[in-house]
């Protein structure tokens, strides 16, 4: 089907969910003094016709561009109205989200979404249904809030030959980790404070699980490699086993502790997608990323590196970047363009994460007696894991050993870490955190 416009210069638009993001957006449309920046800007005027909200009971705004008559439960017939040009989703969900998106774009009408969780399971299947139907879809805010790293990837570096994007991407996680590193606090009680200040939820589990970040990562990854990645197939650690202990001890090795997403290609072909908390060398870009905010960064076989940064959630830095979509999507609109042409993915083998190689730091609690240290050391000699370094703390009748490891093999180390748990002397093992060794990423 033929894309529908309304006239050359009137984009109208259905907007489903008035929460923080969906009010900041319909805000940054319709109150006068922006509705007239944009049309400078843009040439363009962005009409809101209607708004699908769970309820019509809530009040959402006492101001004089909020039109209540706009609100409507029934999201399915928004989504199909003949005078909709484009549908904007920021309510999140999956199950029932998806059909609205599907009948929006087989309706014609362009689709801009925020919806990270939705994207990482069918992103590829969707933009392929919105080329069908002469529609677009865009999805910048769904990672990295309004840090523009998609169209980055997409446009820029279109003709990139992209190695690794390594990104700080959950701002929840990297507010948590920056507290225990900047104050000593204990993880419980920086996800308290993350949870006062409205960064993490009552159920943080999404966040600090690393969930939140598997999606982004295989959204990044599908996009620099061009390639077919769902969050399932994204290997996944939280940070709920990081102690402060462990992050004031990267930090007196000269690292910062971040959760990073990282999507790489290995010799040419392979891939690994990962999330995993991480020791990132103090003079790497991504480790003085603090606080709330993200930042991603990329090397390129011809760009070399580069990184942006910015903030990675909120309301209005995210409708910030839904509104850098619209406008994207309504000049394509007003210039009567055609939609993107969904490339054909290729085929690129996952790396089994066992096969994956990186330096490591490991900590473990064990009896402070003769022999055991020999003990210890031999277990990461008979899997092939070489000890760079190690330090011992003393615990009282305990000792606390740090080890940092030279590169070794995800699978060895794992079996490092089955082995040791086996040992009599071995009272706890600590936490395990990936390594990137100065200069890696960084040259
Ligand atoms: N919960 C996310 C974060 C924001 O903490 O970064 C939305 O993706």
């Amino acid at each position: 089907m033929a894309r529908r416009t309304s006239d050359n210069s009137t984009i109208r638009v259905a907007l489903l969910g008035c929460g923080n993001v969906g009010l900041a957006l319909y805000e940054l449309l319709a109150e006068p003094q922006n509705k007239q920046a944009l049309f400078q800007r843009t040439g363009l005027t962005f009409e809101v016709v209607g708004i699908a909200v769970s309820s019509l009971k809530r009040k959402r705004s006492d101001a004089d561009w909020f039109d209540a008559s706009l609100l409507t439960t029934n999201a399915a017939a928004l989504v199909v109205r003949e005078d909709v040009d484009v549908v904007v989703e920021v309510m999140g969900g999956i199950d029932e989200t998806l059909p609205l998106f599907e009948k929006a774009l087989k309706s014609g009408s362009s689709v801009v979404s925020a919806n990270k969780a939705l994207l990482a399971r069918h992103g590829r299947a969707l933009a392929r249904l919105a080329f069908n139907h002469g529609a677009d879809l865009r999805y910048e805010a769904a990672v990295a809030g309004a840090v523009p790293i998609l169209r980055v990837l997409r446009d820029a570096l279109s003709g990139e030959q992209v190695t690794r994007v390594m990104g700080i991407v959950n701002g929840t996680t990297n507010f948590i980790l920056s507290l225990m590193d900047h104050e000593g606090v204990a993880y419980g009680d920086a996800l308290a404070e993350a949870q006062r200040l409205g960064y993490a939820e009552k159920d943080p589990t999404a966040d600090v699980e690393g969930y939140d970040a598997a999606s982004k990562a295989a959204i990044l990854a599908s996009l620099a490699f061009d390639c077919k990645v769902s969050a399932a197939e994204v290997s996944r650690e939280g940070i709920t086993q990081v102690s402060a202990e462990d992050v004031a001890f990267a930090r007196q090795l000269g690292y910062a502790v971040k959760l990073l997403a990282i999507a790489e290609v290995l010799e040419g072909t392979e891939l690994s997608v990962r999330v995993q908390p991480t020791m990132v060398p103090a003079a790497h870009p991504l480790a003085s990323v603090d606080g709330a905010f993200n930042a991603v960064f990329v090397e390129g076989e011809a760009c070399g590196e580069l990184m942006l940064y910015g903030r990675g959630a909120g309301g209005k830095p995210t409708a910030s970047a839904v509104l850098g979509d619209l406008v994207e999507v309504a000049r394509s609109m007003h210039r009567g363009g055609a939609p993107d042409v969904p490339l054909s993915p290729r085929t690129m083998v996952k790396r089994p994460i066992a096969q994956i190689s990186s330096a490591f730091y490991l900590t473990l609690d064990v009896a402070d007696q003769p022999g055991v240290l020999a003990k210890v050391t031999e277990v990461f000699g008979q899997h092939g894991v070489s000890i760079r370094s190690m330090e011992q703390v003393g615990l009282g009748d305990e000792a606390r050993l740090v080890f940092v490891t030279h590169r070794a093999l995800e699978g060895a180390m794992s079996a490092t870490i089955k082995q040791l748990r086996r040992l009599k002397v071995v009272d706890r093992v600590g936490t395990l955190l990936r390594v990137i060794e100065n200069g890696e990423g960084n040259s």
